[in-house]
């Protein structure tokens, strides 16, 4: 974060907090989350992109504080879950500035978004039409999830823009411009706009412009066709990240000076209307604000390989595990007088793809008991968490200007016990 700051004694302080004394306040591991830096992150959004919508993507991490913060700051939300909609609801967040997506939307989910009377649904199949119009209780604003056919140039598991996946309606099969038919002829529902998004942690701005070109495309074969300028469009999130420094996140200056210009240019070439633009960022947002803290176990001095356990792992951090997520780990809590080696840094579950971090440097004098800061964490970290091996999920503080302010507690074995049926 913004406000981190290491001192030559091994202190690390962040958001005005030292870590070592929030991890014997909370215990470890523990995640804090600046809430100064999601804040400025925010702003920085609103100000990159003036006149655009920001929605923040709830999956990257929710709870009430969080859900209170980007209302605070003016934020959209998009949602995904009759869950997601109900922590946020629960926070006080309006149902009108949430957008409803996901590619199944259960009975439950729907009655949940409507009953918080949510502002946009955003429709992902044919199916759905009809589901949606048999129980909408006023005119509903709906989005279609349209497949833009552009690769953003990622993770093959965090790819969604291209043709043959789960996500949206195609174009080139004909099933988006049915799905347009479909929701024209239905009085109850509103077609607003499109939707895209192409992936998760893209770099490029170029594959933005492919992707929101090829929607204004759409938008004018849609106006030839049906006499209708759908004055919305929604080109997702997928912000990149860097969480090392040999990655790059997506240049957001950049982002907001190509990217409403080039749906403009876009809009004029075709002789439509500029529709309004949303972008629906979640890592961007929370991923660098978040450090999670973990004590060290045990150092074991392998035939090859030194292995430094902690005492988390794969649950509360699956981002390795699933996409070969790199952090980098750095000891804090005592000066550094040695020389770093180089270790692989595990957690407490039963897989060997538990690993952290793999041969990252550490000061050769690591021992059961140091702490350890893995920077980074705010984002899809708490919200993928599980309880595998029933350990309890860590704890979410909130540190600001000194003060930690707890956002989730610990899972206890109390609550794991509670939804055990006995
Ligand atoms: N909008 C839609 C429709 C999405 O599906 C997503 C993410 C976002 C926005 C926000 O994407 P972001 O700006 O946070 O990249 N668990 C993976 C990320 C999966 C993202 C799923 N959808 C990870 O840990 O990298």
């Amino acid at each position: 974060p913004e406000t981190a700051r290491a001192t030559c004694d091994g202190q690390l302080l962040v958001g005005g907090v030292d870590l070592a004394e929030l991890a014997g306040r909370f215990g470890t591991p523990v995640l804090a989350v600046d809430a100064t830096d999601v804040r400025s992150r925010c702003r920085a959004y609103r100000e990159a992109l003036p006149g655009v919508e920001i929605a923040y993507a709830a999956k990257a991490f929710l709870c009430r504080a969080m859900a209170r913060l980007v209302d605070q700051e003016g934020l959209a939300m998009d949602v995904c879950s009759g869950g997601e909609v109900a922590v946020a609801a629960a926070a006080g967040f309006p149902g009108e500035r949430m957008m409803l997506h996901g590619n199944v939307k259960t009975d439950e989910d729907l009655k949940t978004a409507l009953a918080v009377g949510v502002g946009r649904i955003v429709l992902d199949s044919l199916e759905e039409i009809p589901t949606l119009a048999a129980v909408v209780p006023t005119r509903q604003q709906v989005l279609l999830r349209v497949v833009p056919g552009v690769d953003a140039g990622t993770h093959a598991g965090l790819t969604t823009g291209t043709e043959d996946q789960k996500f949206g309606l195609s174009i080139t099969t004909g099933a988006a411009a049915e799905a347009v038919r479909r929701v024209l002829a239905r009085p109850e529902l509103e077609l607003v706009g499109l939707h895209c998004h192409i992936g998760s942690q893209v770099r490029s701005v170029r594959r933005y412009v492919d992707a929101a070109e090829r929607m204004v495309a759409f938008l004018a074969e849609i106006s030839r066709e049906h006499g209708v300028e759908l004055p919305q469009l929604d080109i997702g999130g997928g912000h990149a990240v860097a969480y090392g420094p040999d990655e790059q996140s997506l240049d957001l200056a950049a982002f907001g000076r190509t990217v409403p210009a080039a749906v403009a240019g876009a809009c004029r070439w075709h002789g439509l209307q500029v529709p309004r633009l949303t972008v629906e960022p979640g890592r961007a947002l929370v991923a660098r604000a978040g450090v999670t803290v973990y004590r060290v176990a045990a150092v074991k001095h392998g035939v090859h390989r030194t292995f430094v356990a902690v005492d988390g792992g794969m649950s509360d951090n699956p981002r390795p595990a699933l996409y070969g997520a790199r952090y980098p780990v750095r000891r804090f809590g005592r000066p550094e007088r040695v020389r770093s080696v180089p270790v692989t840094v595990v957690g407490r579950h039963c897989e060997s793809s538990d690993v952290l971090a793999e041969e990252t440097l550490l000061p050769e004098d690591i021992a059961a008991g140091d702490l350890l800061a893995v920077p980074c964490s705010g984002a899809y970290h708490a919200s993928l968490s599980s309880t595998y091996n029933q350990v309890g999920r860590p704890p979410v503080v909130a540190v600001a200007s000194g003060a930690a302010v707890p956002m989730l507690r610990r899972e206890t074995v109390e609550d794991l016990l509670h939804r055990d049926a006995g």
